[in-house]
């Protein structure tokens, strides 16, 4: 398999620093402010642990510290698939400092955190996945704010490339080549410049990092516009919230029909997205006036990856797409499921979101880390009852 390896092009260029517009210094000075780790050529590297920059921007690390991208070389799914692979494939995007920086840096182990993100500086996204650049030859900061001075930390410099949807392409974009095929493996950045939001200039940032009015540093002036740093984080409200779900029952002699739409409203993206191995389940389950199952069925939307010989399989030892049935931006599902159910009862609908599709997860022991998004139930009444063969609509919620 040819592997799209994301390449980090370290900037070790010392002695231009005048093109980022620092107020003062010398190159030496700033050295002794600021933490520094040596590459092996001796040239300083400025790179710090997020904890480092928490000190003044202590609300922006928490944020952080909740996300993925703050736990993106440490979760149970990353290691056990990382092991199965050549890691350096995988560490270019989860790791990115990790590369740079010599084995006892405190800087290493932190995955995505702040200086992944803000020495980017201006980079041109790839299909093949990566290829941004860190500016880690000094110690500027490039972020969104075009009135923020220096500190005597680091130095700043504005990039309109903060706001824009191809400075998440950088990581949210890989799609591999195997001999003279395509195998699709992140592919929000393509999903999101197909879709509505896309076209209408919603980009990443204005759904997952939220504005807020806040102070952006210990000491500096309150402002608005200021985005919130844990990109939804696994949070069952912002995932649901990209999803209408309607659905309805209508009792029939011996079993219970339901339909229901699932229609992707509020993603700029397919749903599900991200990690091929990603699920949303619907999932109705028919049970009598004693509370116990009767029958029950699933529907499950995602992208199946195939190896070989067909069978599915991790995306990284995966050569063809053997299903997609992921729903598109503004795409309604239509379901209909007929379980059966001969007395009356009461018919329970949840939507659900899968980390890992339980054949994979079985094949890695991982759990499929399942979260319920919205859930609802309705009585089955029969015929012979006082509504016999009423259609009822299922009132569905927003799961806790
Ligand atoms: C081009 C950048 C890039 C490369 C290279 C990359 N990943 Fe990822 N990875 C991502 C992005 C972006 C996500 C977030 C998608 C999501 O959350 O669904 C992610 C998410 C994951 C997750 C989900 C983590 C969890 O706990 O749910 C796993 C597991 C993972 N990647 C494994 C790997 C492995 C193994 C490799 C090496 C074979 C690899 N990745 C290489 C960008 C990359
Ligand atoms: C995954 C990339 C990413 C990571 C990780 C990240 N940031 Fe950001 N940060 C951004 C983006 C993108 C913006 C601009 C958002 C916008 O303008 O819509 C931003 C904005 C900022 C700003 C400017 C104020 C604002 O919100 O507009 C500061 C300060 C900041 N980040 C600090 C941090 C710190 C400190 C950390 C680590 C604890 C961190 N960032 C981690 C991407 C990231
Ligand atoms: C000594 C305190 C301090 C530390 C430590 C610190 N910062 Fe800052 N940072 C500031 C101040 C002050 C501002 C400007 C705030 C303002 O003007 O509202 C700022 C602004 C920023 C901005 C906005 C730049 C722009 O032009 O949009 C980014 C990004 C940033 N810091 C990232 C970091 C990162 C990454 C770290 C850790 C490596 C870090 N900071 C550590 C004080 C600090
Ligand atoms: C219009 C709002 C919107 C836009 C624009 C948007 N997203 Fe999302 N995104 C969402 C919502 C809502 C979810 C939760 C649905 C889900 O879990 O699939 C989500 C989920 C995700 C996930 C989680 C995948 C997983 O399940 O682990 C990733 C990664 C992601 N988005 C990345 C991006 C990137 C990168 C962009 C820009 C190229 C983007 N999004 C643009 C709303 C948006
Ligand atoms: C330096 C690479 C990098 C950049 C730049 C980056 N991401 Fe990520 N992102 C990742 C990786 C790696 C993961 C997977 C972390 C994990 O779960 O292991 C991830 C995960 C995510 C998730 C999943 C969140 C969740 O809770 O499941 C979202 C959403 C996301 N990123 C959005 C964004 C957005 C929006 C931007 C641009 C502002 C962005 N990312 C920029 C590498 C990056």
């Amino acid at each position: 398999m040819s592997w799209a390896r994301a390449t980090i092009v370290v900037a070790l260029v010392t002695g231009c620093h005048g093109a980022r517009g620092r107020d003062g210094g010398d190159a030496g000075a700033l050295a002794s402010m600021a933490d520094t780790s040596t590459s092996e050529a001796g040239t300083a590297l400025f790179a710090n642990p997020a904890s480092r920059c928490g000190e003044c921007h202590g609300a922006f690390e928490g944020q952080w510290r909740r996300s993925a991208h703050g736990h993106s070389q440490t979760t149970p799914a990353y290691l056990a698939m990382r092991d199965h692979t050549d890691a350096a494939r995988c560490d270019g995007c989860h790791a990115p400092l990790d590369r740079l920086l010599p084995a006892d840096d405190p800087a290493r182990g932190d995955g995505v955190n702040c200086d992944a993100c803000h020495t980017l500086g201006e980079t041109t996204p790839r299909r093949s996945g990566g290829g941004f650049t860190l500016h880690v030859d000094d110690m500027t900061k490039f972020g969104p704010l075009c009135d923020a001075k220096n500190n005597y930390f680091h130095k700043v410099q504005c990039s309109s490339f903060y706001g824009q949807s191809e400075m998440c392409a950088s990581c949210h974009w890989m799609v591999e080549r195997i001999g003279s095929d395509e195998l699709p493996v992140f592919t929000e950045y393509e999903e999101w410049q197909s879709s509505r939001q896309g076209a209408i200039g919603i980009s990443c940032q204005d759904c997952h990092m939220p504005e807020e009015s806040t102070a952006v540093a210990v000491g500096a002036r309150r402002r608005g516009g200021v985005a919130h740093h844990d990109f939804g984080a696994d949070n069952p409200r912002f995932r649901s919230s990209a999803l209408t779900v309607h659905a309805s029952i209508e009792a029939r002699p011996a079993t219970v029909l339901v339909k229901a739409s699932v229609r992707n409203e509020n993603a700029g993206h397919d749903v599900p997205t991200g990690l091929p191995e990603r699920r949303l389940v619907l999932r109705v389950t028919a049970l009598d006036a004693s509370g116990r199952k009767i029958d029950g069925a699933e529907r499950s939307y995602g992208r199946v990856l195939v190896d070989g010989t067909g069978e599915p399989a991790p995306f990284y030892a995966a050569t063809r797409i053997g299903a997609d049935t992921r729903i598109m931006p503004d795409e309604t599902r239509d379901e209909s499921i007929e379980l059966s159910l001969p007395t009356a009862g009461e018919l329970r609908l949840e939507v659900v979101w899968q980390a890992i599709a339980p054949t994979i997860a079985n094949k890695l022991s991982l759990p499929t880390g399942e979260v319920i998004l919205l859930h609802g139930a309705s009585k089955v009444d029969k015929p012979g009852s006082r509504h016999p063969g009423a259609v009822a609509t299922i009132p569905l919620e927003v799961a806790p």
